[in-house]
C-alpha cells in the first residue's frame, strides 16, 4: 500500500525503479531540454528570458509515464524560476504563455504548485554514480543546478541524503505496537543520523556562495517585496491547483507561492506526525497574516506524498500509544526512550537554526556592514540591497519561526 502513495519501501519519497529521467525521451520536448542544457550560460549572458520567450508552446499530451511528467515539472520549474529571478536582474513578474501553460498543466497532473519545490530540486533531480552502491553522499549526485556550482549541488545533496532514512523509519511505524522498545530505539537512531547528515552541509557548501548565488533562485513569491502580486502566469485562466486568491486579468492569472525549502520534505512531516509533534500557526513576516507554515508546506509535496502524511497522522501516534500503555507496561525506560526521539528532533532543529544563522543571518549582516561587499553604490541594484535578508525563501521570518518550531518539538515530551 506504500505504492498507492507513490512511496518506495526502501528509498521512501525518492523515486527509484525507475530512477528520475535525465532527459525527456524523443524529440518533441527537445526545445525545453536544450534551454535547460544552456541554463547557466543563458543566465550569465542575461539572455535566458529572450530564449524562453522564443520557445514553442508544446502540448503536454505527449508526456506518458509518471517519470516523464516529473521530468517535465523539473525542466519547466528550472526555466520558470530562472526566468523570474534572472541573474541579479530585476525580478520579472510575467511568465510567458509558452512555459506558463504547460507548467500549470504538469502541476495539475502531479498535484504540485507552479514554482520550484523540494520535489523539483531534490526528489526528481538526482542520479547515482554507481547504481549498485548505497544511496549516500558518496554515491548520490545532482542532475541540475541554477549556478552550475558544486556548493549548490552539495546543498541539494545533503537533503536528498536524508531521504533514505525512510527505510528505517517505516519499519518502526509498522512494528511499534508489537516491539515498542526496538521501534523507539531505531527512531532515536533515525534522528541521530538526520543530525549527522545535516552537519555535513558545512563540508562543501560555502555560506557566501549559498547566500549570494544559490538561494536567490529558491525564492518564492508568496510574501515578496520584489513580486508583491505574485507571478502572472500568462495564458492561464484556471487550473485545478491553482492560484487561490490570484487576481484574474485578460492576460492570465496571478499566483502567490512559497519558494523551496526542506520544510517540504515528507520524511520530516512523517517523523513529526508519528511522534505527535504539533505545529501551530504563527504570525509570519507579513504581520497581517497568521499561517501554519509547516502545514502549508504539505501543499507543495506531490499529491500522493501529501496524502501519505495525512494517512500517517490519522493512524499512528506513537506518543498516544506510549501514554495509553497499562501502568505496568508504561515503564520509565519506555517513556525515556520516547523522549529521546523527541529530543533528537529538537537537537536536529537546533543544529538547523545554527546553520540558518551561519548561512543567512551572518551573510546578510556582512553584506550590510560592507555595503554590498564593496560594490560601488551606483551599480547596486535594489535587489542586491534588499534581496532575501529578512525572510526565508519560503517567506517565513526565519529565526523566530524556526525557534517556535523547535519549542513545539519539546512540547511532545511525555512526563515521567
Ligand atoms: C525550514 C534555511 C538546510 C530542513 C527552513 C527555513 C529556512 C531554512 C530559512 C524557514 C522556511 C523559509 O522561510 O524558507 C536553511 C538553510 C539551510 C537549510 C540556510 C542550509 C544551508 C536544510 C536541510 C534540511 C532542512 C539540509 C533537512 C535535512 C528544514 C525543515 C524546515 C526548514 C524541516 C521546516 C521547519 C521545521 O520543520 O522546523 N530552512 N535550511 N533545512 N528546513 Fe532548512
Ligand atoms: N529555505 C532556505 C532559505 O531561506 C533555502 O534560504
Amino acid at each position: 500500500e506504500l505504492r498507492d502513495y507513490d512511496v518506495h519501501p526502501v528509498t521512501g519519497f525518492l523515486p527509484s525503479e525507475p530512477l528520475p529521467l535525465q532527459r525527456l525521451p524523443g524529440t518533441f520536448y527537445e526545445a525545453w531540454e536544450l534551454v535547460l542544457d544552456d541554463l547557466q550560460r543563458l543566465l550569465l549572458a542575461g539572455r535566458l528570458r529572450e530564449r524562453v520567450r522564443q520557445l514553442p508552446l508544446l502540448d503536454v499530451s505527449h508526456l506518458k509515464t509518471l517519470r516523464e511528467w516529473q521530468r517535465a515539472y523539473l525542466v519547466l520549474s528550472f526555466l520558470g524560476q530562472g526566468y523570474i529571478w534572472g541573474k541579479n536582474e530585476a525580478a520579472e513578474e510575467k511568465v510567458p504563455k509558452c512555459i506558463a501553460i504547460p507548467w500549470l498543466q504538469v502541476c495539475d497532473k502531479l498535484d504540485v504548485k507552479p514554482i520550484i519545490s523540494y520535489a523539483g530540486v531534490e526528489l526528481y533531480n538526482f542520479k547515482l554514480l554507481d547504481p549498485t552502491a548505497p544511496w549516500d553522499l558518496s554515491n548520490l549526485s545532482i542532475l541540475h543546478t541554477f549556478s552550475g556550482g558544486m556548493d549548490e549541488a552539495w546543498f541539494f545533496l545533503v537533503s536528498i541524503a536524508i531521504e533514505p532514512l525512510a527505510l528505517l523509519l517505516f519499519l518502526q511505524l509498522s512494528r511499534h505496537c508489537t516491539q515498542l522498545k526496538e521501534a523507539l530505539t531505531s527512531i532515536a537512531e533515525v534522528t541521530e543520523k538526520l543530525k549527522g547528515i545535516l552537519v555535513r552541509m558545512y563540508e562543501k557548501t560555502d555560506a557566501h556562495v549559498f547566500f549570494n548565488r544559490v538561494r536567490p533562485y529558491m525564492n518564492g513569491w508568496e510574501n515578496s517585496e520584489d513580486l508583491p502580486n505574485g507571478v502572472l502566469y500568462e495564458g492561464v485562466l484556471a487550473s485545478k491547483n491553482g492560484v487561490p486568491n490570484g487576481i484574474k486579468t485578460d492576460l492570465g492569472v496571478y499566483g502567490k507561492y512559497a519558494g523551496g525549502s526542506a520544510g517540504q520534505s515528507t520524511l520530516i512531516h512523517v517523523l513529526d506526525a508519528a511522534l505527535d509533534i504539533v505545529h501551530a500557526p504563527m504570525r509570519g513576516s507579513d504581520p497581517t497574516k497568521v499561517i501554519n507554515f509547516i502545514h502549508e508546506m504539505r501543499n507543495y509535496m506531490p499529491g500522493p506524498h501529501r496524502k501519505f502524511v495525512y494517512a500517517i497522522s490519522d493512524s499512528y501516534s506513537i506518543r498516544d500509544f506510549v501514554e495509553n500503555l497499562a501502568p505496568s507496561a508504561r515503564t520509565t525506560e519506555l517513556v525515556s526512550l520516547f523522549n529521546k526521539c523527541v529530543e533528537g528532533m529538537k537537537a536536529f532543529r537546533n543544529i538547523h537554526i545554527q546553520m540558518v544563522s551561519v548561512y543567512i543571518v551572518s551573510q546578510a549582516n556582512k553584506r550590510k556592514d560592507v555595503g554590498n561587499a564593496g560594490i560601488p553604490a551606483e551599480v547596486q541594484t535594489e535587489r542586491l540591497q534588499n534581496g532575501l535578508m529578512a525572510r526565508g525563501t519560503g517567506g517565513t521570518n526565519l529565526i523566530p519561526f524556526l525557534k517556535q518550531s523547535r519549542d513545539e518539538t519539546s512540547a511532545a515530551q511525555i512526563q515521567q
